[in-house]
């Protein structure tokens, strides 16, 4: 064994370290006596003053139990799975050129809770974020002990050295390990506990265990439905005169219902006993209509805006259903119809929801003339179609700008028109447009080589005599948000694919904070479909994400006004999955006609609050608490921007709470939210 290093700089003391550290690992991995080395090593280098300090100060006293030892699939993160002795993404553990031969692989937002049992004195580890992120990425690593932030690495980017983790665990039940974002989103916060262990206590009884973090009871009273008529949904609906108008008006109470509408414009009726509006506008123009709903307790009146013009759709954030989080690839023809009929039997369609959107692998191959054609799993298009307006409901469609979509099935690349016009034939309402292929015959430069393959099918898409809502799917790129609306998008998604666990969720969710402004009536940020209720991507298991998370979910789409597009088994809805789509304060919210987006006006890793004005002066505000333990969430009014004296009201205990003034906090559970409404 050579030993190079001095100890008169700083860099030198550091690479001394991280090479004690290294050969600690590699002896215990052997199975050697790291004392009786270290013996004789001090012997043999009596010079080597930096190691032996750093052995001093460092070597552990007790056995090494590896982090990677513990049960990793207890760890939650944002993409990906943690990997034991490799990063997320398979590669040798690497931080600023230094190879770790041991260590866990983890991407932000991550968590590991390990139970300890006094089985541990100590903790020890090098953290950084991996070289293979290539320069991108920023991660803030945490160890929690016993509910006491015990080590923050503050941010690190990619070239950062390892930062040394040394804990005391003396005495602890238990210790967390978390790895949150450094900046506004996850994408490349690739996180690495390089050579991570516990030095255990002499004569510890067992060794330290991963636990589930504790979810606790989902912060919600869920409600007996009631009997009393109530209109729901949007405020506000739009679209193109002289095209098929179509608008189911959502609505509960005890059956039988009964509809009627006042003021409707001529070209438009209402069916009394399933509150269909359909016809066509006769011109541009505004309607205020009154929609009445009796039913067998008593009666009720709500206003609807109807609005005709060219590219009126979207005026509130679409509602609905999606084919692929839940069944991706195993969706046919079979499964749409039942979801579509699910969503009026569940009720879904009484609160709102009213497109049924196929994703994609519904594609077959061209024919001679290039005209699509749907495969074995989609036998009759056109009826489908049929059958989802029959019950009221929208139809949507998938395809990508290349030559095949993300699942390799044909797509519009130069069929666009063609396209366009398969779709009005078989009743499509909505197209979600998704890049993909599209990456390997881009043209231009800046925005154009962004924009372009969207503004072909937006021309596409008006030249056929139906409306046709447009939703980009392109990750975000090319900051789509500002040019999304110019060129022709209703929606837009802002990130990569959403999954079901609290890293992919939190990570959406900051990246909202700097793009609100860009939302409006008409064109809406899309932070991706609900993991809510049985989702799977083809193998439906109940969404991983705790209750709280759900919660936390559902109120944040609400305040950023996103497209409610569910992602679950719509056939096979718990009662609390369906309480957390159904609840109409906090729909209101989402469907609110001032369509404004929640801005974050507290933000730290451990809490986050976001407050948004409503269209009738009141304000909506969520506390969030992003920590895993319960705390108190407060907001100032100076921070909320307001003033005076408000009542509060709790939108998920549908409960008043109260006068406030100057101030309003609350203790919210792990992941959770308490959302609010305040008026004066
Ligand atoms: C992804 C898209 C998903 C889903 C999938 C289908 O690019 O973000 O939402 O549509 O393609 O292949």
């Amino acid at each position: 064994m050579t030993h190079k290093y001095k100890a008169h700089s700083k860099k030198n003391l550091r690479r001394a370290a991280l090479y004690a550290t290294a050969w600690t690992g590699a002896v215990a991995a052997l199975g050697f006596n790291a004392h009786a080395i270290k013996a004789d090593h001090a012997e043999k280098c009596a010079r080597c003053m930096a190691e032996d300090a750093y052995f001093e100060q460092q070597a552990p006293v007790g056995d090494r139990f590896d982090l990677s030892q513990v049960n990793l699939s207890y760890m939650t993160q944002g993409f990906g799975s943690p990997r034991t002795n490799q990063s997320v993404d398979g590669n040798p553990i690497t931080i600023d050129q230094v190879v770790y031969s041991t260590g866990v692989g983890t991407h932000a937002v991550s968590t590991l809770m390990v139970d300890l049992n006094k089985t541990a004195q100590s903790f020890h580890a090098m953290v950084g974020l991996d070289d293979e992120t290539k320069g991108k990425g920023k991660v803030v690593f945490q160890v929690w002990v016993d509910g006491h932030l015990r080590f923050d690495s503050g941010v690190m980017s990619y070239g950062d050295a390892a930062k040394p983790v040394d804990v005391n665990l003396a005495g602890a039940k238990s210790v967390t390990f978390l790895v949150n974002p450094g900046t506004a989103g996850i994408d490349f916060d690739h996180a690495d506990w390089a050579d991570a262990y516990f030095t255990l206590t002499p004569n510890h009884v067992g060794l330290p265990q991963a636990a589930s973090v504790p979810s606790a009871p989902p912060r919600l009273v869920i409600p007996k439905p009631s009997p009393l008529p109530e209109i729901h949904g949007a405020p506000i609906v739009g679209a193109t005169p002289h095209y098929p108008f179509l608008f189911r008006v959502p609505a509960t109470g005890m059956a039988p219902l009964y509809f009627h509408a006042k003021g409707l414009p001529a070209g438009l009726k209402i069916n009394s006993s399933t509150g269909i509006i359909s016809g066509s506008l006769p011109h541009n123009g505004r309607w205020n209509v009154t929609l009445i709903v009796n039913g067998r307790r008593g009666h009720t009146t709500r206003q609807l805006v109807i609005v005709g013009g060219k590219h009126k759709l979207a005026l509130t954030p679409p509602m609905g259903w999606n084919s692929w989080n839940v069944w991706a690839g195993a969706v046919d023809q079979q499964k749409m119809l039942a979801s579509a009929q699910a969503m009026i039997s569940s009720g879904l369609a009484a609160h709102g929801y009213q497109y049924v959107n196929i994703d994609d692998t519904w594609e077959g191959p061209r024919t001679k003339q290039g005209v699509i054609t749907t495969n074995q799993k989609f036998p009759n298009m056109a009826q489908l179609g049929r059958d989802i307006h029959s019950m009221g409901l929208k139809f949507g469609i998938y395809s990508s700008p290349g030559p095949t979509t993300c699942a390799g099935f044909p797509a519009s690349y130069r069929h666009e028109l063609q396209d366009a016009q398969s779709y009005a034939k078989w009743g499509v309402d909505y197209l979600k447009y998704d890049w993909c292929s599209y990456q390997n015959v881009a043209v231009g430069t800046g925005t154009e080589y962004y924009a372009l393959p969207y503004w072909v099918m937006r021309k596409s898409l008006d030249t056929v005599d139906r409306d046709i809502l447009f939703s980009f799917c392109q990750y975000g790129m090319g900051d789509v948000w500002k040019w999304g609306a110019r060129a022709g998008g209703n929606c837009w998604r802002t990130t990569g694919d959403i999954n079901d666990s609290w890293g992919s969720l939190i990570g959406i969710i900051n990246a909202q904070a700097p793009i609100g402004r860009y939302n409006g009536p008409g064109h809406w940020n899309d932070p991706d479909m609900l993991v809510v209720g049985d989702v799977g991507w083809g193998h439906p298991h109940p969404s991983r994400l705790t209750p709280n998370e759900q919660l936390t979910h559902i109120s944040m789409w609400c305040m950023f006004s996103a497209p409610l597009l569910v992602g679950c088994d719509m056939t096979n809805l718990s009662p609390f999955t369906k309480a957390i789509l159904t609840n109409d304060e906090v729909l209101a919210i989402n469907q609110d006609p001032l369509g404004e987006t929640a801005r974050r006006v507290v933000y730290n890793p451990q809490e986050q609050v976001w407050v948004r004005p409503l269209a009738d002066g009141s304000h909506a505000v969520a506390l969030l608490n992003t920590g895993f333990q319960p705390m108190k969430v407060m907001a100032t009014w100076k921070q909320l921007g307001l003033t005076g004296r408000l009542k509060a009201r709790d939108l998920w205990l549908h409960k008043d709470v109260g006068t406030h003034a100057g101030a309003i906090g609350y203790v919210v559970p792990p992941h959770g939210v308490v959302l609010l409404k305040l008026w004066r």
